[in-house]
């Protein structure tokens, strides 16, 4: 038995059973490459094969399937509402889309045009918000009145988080004999899901976090032993993660977490390379993180009898203006 956090097995099996048949089970995949470099047998779980090229959705979707029991007395909620440029966003919108409600966006005017691009094809209302803490949250407050909504936070809502969780439900099914999970940290609500379903069920399997040098708030606090936040806005290719854990991820990573792998943007760029070129994933610089992990030093030290080693490929969703000779052409040429 765990103790109480958050979210539990149950909450993760009752969001697996929300959202079955709704969004993909995706595929683990091996390299022979890969393998060779990490001195070990790699499984990849590929969520970037997910709708909306990541995660996301299982959390978005469990969250937005929950806020008719969520609405204030009891009136049922009337929008999803949330304030990300990233990934959250995009999955928030399908989700809501997916359930037939309005979903509000927060997102500050400087977001990338591709992200705000991709948002609104899944049907989001964007509402631009100035690019600071202050302006995000007051947007969100007031699209949460004005809209008679329910904000889904992108990492502490337990309801996402116990989503997240259902990839550690399906890694068990598909690699039995998987002695170690692999997982970026952002908010933490990615690590904490999966490690609440594996460990619960299988308390042996490590699970360990992976996470850039320049964003290394989760490595700061496990050795703290408190919750540390990245005292200044990160710089580091892995965009997805420059977000700090949170007070309801940090117990369970406190508890849960056997280790936390900070790696450099050089080796992010490295493994991020390699699953191109070898394995044509085509991942993001985030989902580099985790490979990155298993191919560093100090993971390569790890005991040899640590045999079987899944990384969470998290997304792929790669602004593509940002590879020089594949960006856009001008309407002009
Ligand atoms: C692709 C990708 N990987 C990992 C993460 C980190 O997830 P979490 O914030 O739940 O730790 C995110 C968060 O946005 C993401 O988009």
């Amino acid at each position: 038995m765990l103790p109480q956090y958050c979210v539990s097995l149950a909450s993760v099996q009752k969001a697996q059973a929300t959202i079955d048949g709704l969004v993909h089970r995706t595929p683990v995949l091996t390299n022979s490459t890969l393998d060779r470099r990490a001195e070990r047998r790699v499984f990849l779980k590929c969520e970037l094969f997910q709708k909306t090229g990541s995660f996301k959705i299982r959390g978005a979707l469990n969250a937005v399937s929950g806020l008719a029991e969520r609405g204030q007395e009891g009136l049922q909620a009337r929008a999803a509402v949330t304030h990300s440029s990233g990934n959250h966003g995009q999955a928030l919108a399908l989700a809501a889309r997916m359930k037939g409600i309005p979903s509000y966006v927060v997102v500050p005017r400087t977001a990338p045009a591709c992200k705000k691009a991709a948002m609104l094809e899944y049907g989001a209302h964007l509402l631009e918000c100035e690019p600071t803490d202050e302006s995000r949250a007051e947007t969100a407050s007031r699209a949460v009145i004005e809209t008679q909504g329910i904000l889904v936070h992108p990492n502490q809502d337990p309801l996402v988080i116990a989503g997240q969780g259902t990839i550690g439900l399906e890694i068990l099914e598909q690699v039995p004999d998987v002695q170690a999970v692999v997982v970026p940290v952002g908010g933490g609500g990615l690590i904490s899901g999966i490690a609440v379903a594996v460990k619960t069920q299988h308390p042996h399997v490590k699970i360990y976090a992976a996470e850039p040098e320049n964003a290394d708030d989760c490595y700061q606090s496990k050795r703290n032993g408190r919750l540390t936040p990245n005292a200044s806005p990160p710089v580091t290719l892995a965009d997805a993660v420059k977000t700090s854990i949170g007070t309801n991820t940090w117990p369970i990573i406190r508890d849960l977490v056997d280790d936390v792998f900070t790696v450099s943007e050089e080796e992010i760029q490295r493994a991020t390379r390699l699953i191109w070129e070898r394995a044509k994933l085509v991942i993001e610089p985030t989902a580099g993180l985790g490979v990155a992990a298993v191919l560093s030093r100090r993971f390569r030290d790890l005991p040899v009898s640590l045999r079987n080693v899944c990384v969470v490929l998290c997304g792929g969703n790669v602004d593509l203006d940002s590879l020089g000779w594949l960006r856009a052409p001008s309407d002009a040429s």
